[in-house]
């Protein structure tokens, strides 16, 4: 491990030069050795200078890494309800409730170091039904991310499309109970959270992947090439609109807020097949999607044949994001 060994009187300037070119290895400390500053950088650097030598750090001291709260409660002298950290890679998305906010970009600077990050954002929510993020640069620029997850790979840009970590078991959930053969459906495709998990580890006879945000639709592509899916049909379209008849044994719903749709899913679905269907719902409603599905199939003459309900995950106070699976029979 290499590291900068520099006279005390110009240690800040250098630190400071190091710094601002990403040079600091910021994982260890600088120290003091026999009246010089030994000044932690990264492999790579190799700019040689009159002021400084480049030498081995034989006694590195690591930093300790503090956790999200242990940082928040430190600069704000307390830890408030639904403050998160999110970390994809090198890019950490912060959520800050109002009582701390004016302490956002110490907190990610600090974030920043702790973590490693190369950049920190404010996560403000998702907004419409593309559920378009709204963020803030704190801390750095970069934004482009790939996360590994269920055996795939997904690109995506934070700025441009969500992506939410609490699914990972729901889309691989959702994979395992496709049979072998089946056409399916995914209505709501975003960047492939549905569909490439399940065409990865299914035997699917085929797909098809309908996004309306060109921006996810994009992704969607880019992630079908990177994790080498074949069978998928993708539409940029809207699914209330493109989705065809009779042409499926499974459609995914994969949206909390796509109660209007469920009538085209029933639509897709050839005599008989599963529809997954999504809603953020408030505990004490806690069977309406269940009614929902019940009153559409019986309007258009089918059945539910079978149905469950599960919670993916807590989605705000006393509001759970929940998936039905729904078995549909046409009469
Ligand atoms: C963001 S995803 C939901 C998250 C995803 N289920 C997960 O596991 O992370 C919802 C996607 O549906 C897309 N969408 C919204 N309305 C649509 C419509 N009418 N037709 C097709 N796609 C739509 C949005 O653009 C978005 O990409």
């Amino acid at each position: 491990m290499k590291a900068v060994r520099v006279k005390k009187e110009l240690a800040e300037e250098i630190r400071k030069r190091l710094e601002r070119n990403g040079f600091k290895d910021r994982r260890r400390r600088i120290r003091f050795e026999s009246g010089y500053v030994i000044i932690p950088v990264v492999d790579e650097f190799n700019l040689k200078s009159p002021h400084y030598e480049i030498v081995e750090d034989t006694n590195p001291i690591f930093r300790e890494r503090k956790n999200f709260r242990e940082i928040v409660t430190q600069i704000a002298g307390f830890y408030p309800r639904y403050a998160d950290l999110k970390v994809f890679g090198d890019v950490g998305l912060m959520k800050l409730p109002d009582s701390v906010m004016h302490h956002k970009k110490r907190i990610a600077e600090r974030v920043a170091e702790n973590y490693r990050l190369s950049s920190v954002w404010l996560d403000m929510g998702k907004h419409g039904m593309k559920r378009m993020p709204r963020m803030e640069p704190l801390v750095g620029s970069k934004s482009l991310v790939e996360v590994k997850e269920n055996g795939c790979i997904f690109r995506f840009d934070i700025t441009e499309v969500m992506f939410s970590q609490g699914n990972q078991y729901e889309k691989m959930r959702t994979a395992k109970l496709v049979e072998d053969g089946e056409r399916v459906v995914d209505m709501f495709a975003g960047i492939g959270y549905f569909t490439i998990p399940v065409m990865k580890h299914s035997n699917a006879r085929k797909c098809l992947a309908i996004e309306l945000n060109h921006k996810s639709y994009r992704f969607l592509l880019e992630n079908l090439k990177l994790n080498g899916i074949k069978k998928v049909i993708p539409i940029l379209g809207d699914s209330m609109h493109v989705t065809p008849e009779s042409c499926a044994e499974r459609v995914i719903m994969g949206h909390i807020r796509c109660e209007n749709f469920i009538k085209t899913a029933i639509d897709a679905i050839d005599g008989e097949g599963w529809i997954h269907y999504h809603e953020a719902v408030p505990v004490k409603v806690i069977h309406r999607p269940v009614e929902r599905i019940r009153r559409e199939a019986e309007s258009l003459n089918a059945r539910v044949a079978e149905v469950s309900l599960r919670k993916v995950k807590n989605y705000s106070p006393n509001v759970y994001h929940v998936v039905v699976d729904a078995r549909i029979r046409k009469c």
